[in-house]
């Protein structure tokens, strides 16, 4: 650490500070969390951007305020209306999670989020990224909000080749913006470095010649900005086969069952599907009747459709089926219509397969 700690000491901070900042108050993106320093929402915005582009978050954001716009409404309302605000943002859990927090906030704060890091990073799906962001931002606290745009842009800056797929280079670089963070307007300086990341330090082609803090870029002057940061390759996903069946019964009404109450999109709705890793297409009446006590007749299939999830990929292949009775419910399975279809939160594969039924 005290190699890079040092190389601060050629860095003018100040320098650094204010020509982020001026360009930052001259640019600034005109985003719906910006709009106050409302705590709640900028805890709500921070949870839907990680792993999502600001482009995609905006009508989710508006849609989720409107629906729940205090952390009360939000505490009182039901799962499966949050899930269904969040429909399509994936990464279900951090809905799940952020209505858990919300409730202990509620409960145990008298409903204001808390402004220290301790209470914080108590809540349930509060990381060091969300703390931070949520004491700098809403709070005016000179806290760092690292994520991997943070750790691009100052990678970059001060010529940092560590591994950011590491968590003790997201500690260097916390470290590191202790430093560095203005402490007249550490909400601004934040989400400065945010913006700059987004829209100039981008990971592709950076746009070095407009920059407001090029004179002060290693990267750049070293001619290496795009070589930077660097980042270990993950790990190769695990491919899992699956048969998702579109099963009408006898009213011309469509199966759908709820994913269990934990792990992968929990609670969510989904078609039914049958794990191919053992079996093939002819055994799939055969595994029906066996795990779910029902003798469908299977149909053509529609269509193949890939998931990239962060850890797995889902290889679907899409199938129509028929249950030739007039039977609503049976099991864990529920037939509704298709406009009823459209008031149960799916995961995107699943949303993707409605144009198919
Ligand atoms: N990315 C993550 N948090 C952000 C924020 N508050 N503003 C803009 N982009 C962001």
């Amino acid at each position: 650490m005290t190699k890079h700690m040092s190389s601060l000491q050629n860095f003018n901070i100040l320098n650094f500070q204010e020509k982020l900042l001026t360009w930052y108050y001259a640019n600034k993106r005109d985003l719906p969390w910006r709009e106050n320093q409302d705590p709640y929402k900028v805890w709500v915005s921070e949870i839907m951007l990680q792993q999502t582009k600001v482009d995609t978050v905006i009508p989710y954001f508006h849609n989720f305020i409107e629906k729940f716009p205090t952390v009360y409404a939000l505490a009182a309302a039901d799962e499966q209306d949050v899930l269904k605000a969040w429909e399509g943002l994936g990464y279900y859990s951090r809905a799940r999670n952020l209505q858990h927090a919300v409730r202990e906030v509620v409960e145990i704060y008298d409903g204001q989020v808390p402004d220290n890091p301790k209470e914080l990073e108590g809540l349930k799906g509060i990381g060091s990224y969300t703390k931070g962001a949520i004491l700098s931002i809403a709070f005016n606290q000179p806290e760092p909000a690292v994520d991997g745009n943070v750790m691009r842009v100052f990678s970059r800056v001060l010529n940092i080749d560590d591994d950011i797929a590491l968590a003790k280079t997201k500690k260097l670089f916390e470290a590191i913006i202790y430093e560095v963070i203005s402490h007249e307007d550490p909400s601004s300086f934040n989400q400065a470095i945010m913006d700059l990341g987004a829209t100039i330090c981008t990971p592709k082609s950076p746009a070095c010649l407009i920059c407001p803090v090029q004179e002060h870029c290693l990267g750049f002057e070293l001619g290496i900005e795009q070589q930077l940061p660097i980042k270990s390759k993950a790990k190769k996903n695990k491919k899992i086969p699956y048969a998702v069946l579109l099963i009408r019964n006898a009213q011309n009404e469509i199966a759908i069952e709820q994913r269990p109450d934990d792990g992968l999109l929990a609670n969510l709705w989904q078609f039914p599907m049958v794990p191919m890793q053992d079996i093939s297409p002819e055994l799939i009446e055969n595994w029906f009747y066996a795990n779910y006590g029902m003798k469908i007749k299977l149909g053509e299939k529609k269509s193949d459709l890939k998931h990239v999830f962060s850890h797995l990929t889902w290889e679907l292949e899409i199938y129509s089926a028929n249950f030739n009775q007039d039977i609503r419910e049976e099991g864990k399975l529920k037939f509704v219509t298709e406009e009823e279809l459209s008031s149960y939160p799916f995961p995107v594969s699943h949303i993707k397969m409605k144009d198919f039924v």
